[in-house]
């Protein structure tokens, strides 16, 4: 698996919660810089449901395309602010056997593209934590450029 196959993002829903993505959000490695620490599925099902809701916040799953199936490894999420032409946006890839393979930064490319075509939002902004090396790592590669206190990536 060490050829990047296509990757495609598709809206997260209810239905779409299931063991996998649950042990992904109560396993330490993968939650280690994250806010979330456990999860249980009626926790889950209360968090995308409030998403779903809000008219100002979007989250999709990630997706790797083969020839003839596909597979779910990950998550990631816009908050819109369209007053200000901004959106913040977080990425979880939960199967690490896909980590440092550039699939994270083809996820953050493909959803801020998609939000730049859905909403013509261009201004991305992220908090993430110095130590999170790949995170800083992924995001630099996907174009965003470090400010004191962020990460933010413009689109024009
Ligand atoms: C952060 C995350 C999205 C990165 O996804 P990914 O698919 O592994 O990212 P990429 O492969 O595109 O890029 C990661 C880069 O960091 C590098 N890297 C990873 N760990 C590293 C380390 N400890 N030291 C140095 N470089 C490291 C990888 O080699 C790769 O760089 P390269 O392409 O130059 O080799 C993924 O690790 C993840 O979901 N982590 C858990 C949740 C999380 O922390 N989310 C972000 C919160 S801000």
């Amino acid at each position: 698996m060490n050829k990047l196959t296509k990757i495609f993002l598709a809206k997260f829903d209810i239905y779409d919660i299931n063991n996998k993505y649950i042990s992904w959000l109560n396993d330490p490695d993968v939650n280690k810089y994250l806010e979330t620490k456990e999860a249980s599925k009626q926790s889950a099902f209360r968090y995308i449901r409030n998403i779903n809701y809000d008219p100002y916040k979007e989250m999709y799953s990630i997706n790797v395309e083969y020839t003839n199936e596909s597979k779910f490894i990950g998550t990631c999420t816009a908050q819109l602010d369209f007053k200000n032409n901004s959106c913040v946006i977080g990425i979880m890839i939960g199967d690490k056997t896909y980590w440092g393979k550039g699939y994270g930064t083809k996820a953050i490319e493909a959803l801020t593209h998609h939000i730049k075509n859905r909403h013509c939002i261009t201004n991305f902004k992220l908090a993430c934590k110095a130590e999170n090396i790949a995170a800083v790592k992924c995001y630099e590669k996907a174009g965003f450029k470090k400010t004191e206190i962020s990460l933010e990536l413009c689109l024009e």
